[in-house]
């Protein structure tokens, strides 16, 4: 007999989500209650949230390209008592867990803050390591294995609360880092944040952004990313949160056969604010279509002949 219903559930880094379907951080605010019931959605994840107030990067911030968006916001803050009384009793009116996005320049400025922010009302905390590691070499934590082994390890020492790990994908080996978070204590690790890009201005002859480069996101990332969620979720246990350029429930089960647990929508919200509960409707008319009974059955069901089976360290198979 064919299902009536879709089991949207999903178990993922420590929380039960009564659907998979989550905004990305920084592209989400509390005015979106104005075009979609927030009680919709699977989580919801904050802007990135620093110690620190920041002003954030020169002007301009944003350039659209065919495609996709590039940004280089430089995460504005207004920090942590402002995001405590003014921001958090907001998203309490709602039954919905809050999955608190944070950053640092430093291991122990992470550690501080998760601890700091290990707080009732927050269900989980997503840590946005792909910003620069200052006590390094000034990149992303992300970029490599032992400085993501080490944020980690801090972080897990840090908060009782479920953990995720936001990698980036302008590191080259995204199945290694996403295996060091998950070996320090990550319960999920989200793929991804955005590609480092530039665009230039052909009558200036500048820069289109203040801060000259930028992250990419949008439909333009989305085939990329995707091949990172395939080899990321073969390489760990824990759960793939994925995330790029996805605006429709097809993008999303793609995302989903690759081996993604849940998804995270961004730039899509921009042009069409309501895109979250679009998707959540259409995963669960995709499942029915298919006599699918449960949105679960999905993840990593891609279909790859045994013969076809790609080795991790498979990098570039055309040239
Ligand atoms: C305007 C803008 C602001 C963003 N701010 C953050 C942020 O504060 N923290 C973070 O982890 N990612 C941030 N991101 C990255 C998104 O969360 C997401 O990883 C990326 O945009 C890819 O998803 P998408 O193609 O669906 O937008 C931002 C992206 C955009 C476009």
């Amino acid at each position: 007999m064919s299902p009536t219903n879709v089991d949207l559930a999903v178990r993922v880094g420590g929380l039960t989500l009564r659907n998979p379907v989550m905004p990305a951080s920084g592209t989400f605010a509390e005015g979106l209650e104005k075009v979609m019931d927030f009680n919709r959605l699977g989580a919801f994840v904050t802007k990135t949230i620093t110690r620190e107030l920041r002003q954030g990067n020169p002007l301009p911030r944003v350039v659209e390209r065919p495609g996709g968006l590039i940004n280089a916001i430089g995460i504005p803050s207004k920090g942590v008592p402002y995001f405590i009384e003014e921001t958090m009793p907001h998203y309490a009116a709602f039954d919905v867990p809050l999955v608190v996005s944070i950053s640092a320049p430093t291991t122990e400025g992470f550690a501080d803050l998760a601890r700091e922010l290990s707080i009732p009302g927050v269900a989980a905390i997503e840590a946005n390591i792909s910003c620069p590691n200052i006590e390094e070499d000034g990149k992303a934590f992300a970029m490599s294995v032992a400085s993501t082994e080490q944020v980690t390890r801090e972080l897990r020492a840090a908060t009782p609360l479920p953990l995720w790990v936001k990698l980036t994908p302008n590191t080259g080996n995204m199945p290694e880092v996403a295996r060091a978070a998950e070996a320090t204590g990550a319960d999920a690790v989200v793929v991804a944040n955005t590609i480092l890009s530039m665009a230039i201005d052909l009558k200036s002859f500048k820069p289109c952004l203040g801060n000259i480069m930028g992250g990419l996101s949008g439909p333009a990332v989305k085939p990329i990313v995707l091949r990172h969620v395939f080899q990321c979720a073969r390489a760990v246990k824990i759960a793939v949160i994925g995330c790029g350029g996805i605006a429709t429930a097809d993008d999303a089960a793609e995302y989903m056969l690759a081996g993604a647990a849940a998804v995270q929508v961004g730039t899509a919200t921009f042009l069409q604010p309501a895109a979250m509960t679009t998707i959540i409707d259409g995963l669960r008319a995709f499942c029915l279509h298919r006599d699918i009974p449960r949105i679960t059955d999905l993840i990593g069901g891609v279909v790859i002949e045994e013969a076809d089976e790609p080795d991790l360290a498979w990098v570039n198979p055309v040239s």
